[in-house]
């Protein structure tokens, strides 16, 4: 990739969880590989008072203990972070930031480009953008000045509407950068390269061929120390809002003129609004709630959802979701999208499955094949197509068998996380990789009803940790003579899951 012009990074919220076990070990990786510019700092900024050396002592612990890293591995990369105490709600504290910028600037002799990166709690996102204003500090008479937003990007439609607004009072949407860090992952990235690059499969791709289309996302992890957090969002806000609603956005879209970040997010923001909103009465019968319970999973006991820490005793929050969707175009019209999302599931995976209508004059009735193709996000990245061959031997019986290319064939090609390339990215004023403002409104909008829905206490279905979810999701399929794919090959063994 490119290595960005000089350019500095603020992060607000610079002693929060993401800062450790995201950003900064994405940087420290970007800086050993020689991606950073050579003249760059970052300047941390928190309530809680740490002086440089303190603040480098803090995160040279966490690397040192989750990456196995030595002090000499450090030592070029530690002196470039630098921190600042300040209370991000008080525009007046901001004169401090600016005068400790100004010195950095020009210890560094750097141009003044500089990337906003919002790592706190999303009631301050609109806060510190008019702060940043209030001292000059969004100027770009001398150096470009990008804003980077992490998730959520709202909370239902009309805060992310309030929310983009006071980002705008500050920023043009050009210079806004809002993560989804699936965008950033090199598979999801993939399912452009593997739509438009090549001839052969896009043209099967519309209603003609295609019968259905399965999205899952699914943790095997719970929630951890997040429930707090959690309970507020639920599976529909914390995954499928953003992150499967953006993968489908890549699955449907139309292919663009090029790939660049206007070309590339007007399509993606047209299937977002394309999205056929589900009518009231059909919110029972298309989306199907669930919550973990208690279970032993090999071996170990695991909570309920509800015994998890901060979680409300009686909470209706979903830890699941399935539901079905379609889009209202040309391409896509009457094709039903099933998607869904869990925490506790079996294992950890991320797939698009694209289910082809069965071929219109079925001549082998006996086991007619049922050609998919898998599209493996994470893990054992990948791509699996199945076909019908003959069966050997006597007589012209099909069978189904499969082809299939795993990234880690691809050699020893480091791949980079999806922090490092948004961060590069952002860096280098790429946004392709970023949602626009439109398309998070759109995904809102169709959201908004299922948040109205939910609001009614519809039925949360039970599911026992370790399984896939409750039984109604897979009546949701049944009901139009389907069935989720299942997407381990070793039934004994869901830990790896093999693609
Ligand atoms: N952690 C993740 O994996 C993850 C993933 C996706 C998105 N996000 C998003 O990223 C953001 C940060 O998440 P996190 O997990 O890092 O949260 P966190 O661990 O709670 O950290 C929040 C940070 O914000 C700072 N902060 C809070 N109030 C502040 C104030 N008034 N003034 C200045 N700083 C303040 C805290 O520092 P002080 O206490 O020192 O003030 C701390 O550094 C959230 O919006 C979250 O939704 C996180």
């Amino acid at each position: 990739m490119k290595v960005p012009d000089n350019s500095n990074l603020v992060i607000f919220g610079a002693s929060g969880d993401l800062t450790f076990r995201k950003l900064v070990p994405a940087l420290y990786h970007l800086f050993q590989t020689k991606q950073l510019p050579d003249c760059f700092f970052v300047l941390g900024v928190g309530r809680s008072e740490f002086s440089d050396e303190a603040f480098r002592e803090r995160l040279a612990v966490y690397l040192r203990d989750e990456y196995a890293l030595s002090d000499q591995d450090l030592s070029g990369f530690l002196p470039h972070l630098h921190y600042l105490a300040l209370d991000t709600q008080n525009a007046q504290a901001y004169a401090s930031l600016k005068h400790r910028l100004d010195v950095l600037y020009e210890h560094y002799n750097t141009p003044h480009n500089t990337l906003f990166y919002l790592a706190t709690p999303p009631s301050l996102f609109p806060i510190i953008p008019r702060c940043l204003a209030a001292h000059g500090l969004h100027e770009e008479h001398s150096g470009w000045k990008r804003l980077i937003v992490e998730k959520p990007i709202g909370y239902d439609l009309k805060s992310a509407i309030a929310l983009d607004d006071a980002l705008h009072e500050v920023f043009r949407e050009e210079q806004i950068y809002r993560i989804d860090h699936y965008l950033g992952k090199e598979t999801v990235q993939n399912l452009l390269v593997f739509r438009f690059a090549n001839g052969m499969f896009e043209p099967l791709w519309s209603r003609n061929y295609i019968d259905y289309v399965e999205i899952t996302g699914a943790e095997n992890i719970g929630v951890e120390e997040r429930g707090g957090y959690y309970d507020g969002a639920g599976a529909l806000r914390d995954m499928f809002q953003n992150h499967l609603l953006q993968v489908l956005a890549m699955v449907a879209m139309e292919p663009s003129a090029a790939i660049n970040a206007d070309a590339t997010r007007d399509e993606a923001a047209k299937v977002l609004q394309s999205l056929q909103p589900i009518q009231k009465d059909d919110l029972q019968e298309r989306v199907v709630l669930g919550q973990y319970t208690a279970s032993v999973v090999r071996g170990e006991s695991l909570d309920a959802y509800r015994d998890e820490l901060h979680v409300k005793p009686d909470s209706r929050t979903e830890t699941y979701l399935a539901l079905k969707l379609f889009i209202n175009n040309w391409r896509w019209q009457d094709v039903p999208f099933y998607v869904r999302t869990g925490k506790r599931m079996p294992t950890r995976v991320t797939e698009v499955v694209i289910h082809f209508k069965s071929s219109p004059h079925p001549v082998f009735r006996e086991n007619a094949p049922h050609n998919r193709l898998i599209i493996r996000i994470q893990p054992d990245e990948g791509i699996l197509m199945v076909f019908g061959l003959k069966k050997p031997g006597a007589g012209f019986e099909a069978e189904e068998v499969s082809m299939d290319f795993h990234y880690q064939d691809l050699g020893e090609t480091k791949l980079l996380t999806a922090y490092e390339r948004l961060l590069m990215d952002a860096m280098n004023g790429d946004a392709t990789l970023f949602a626009r403002s439109d398309a998070v409104k759109a995904c809102w909008k169709f959201v908004e009803p299922i948040l109205d829905y939910k609001a009614q206490q519809p039925a949360v279905y039970g599911y026992a940790s370790g399984t896939w979810g409750p039984r109604e999701a897979d009546e949701l399929l049944k009901r139009d003579g389907r069935e989720w794919r299942f997407p381990c090959k070793n039934l004994a063994n869901t830990d790896y899951c093999e693609l």
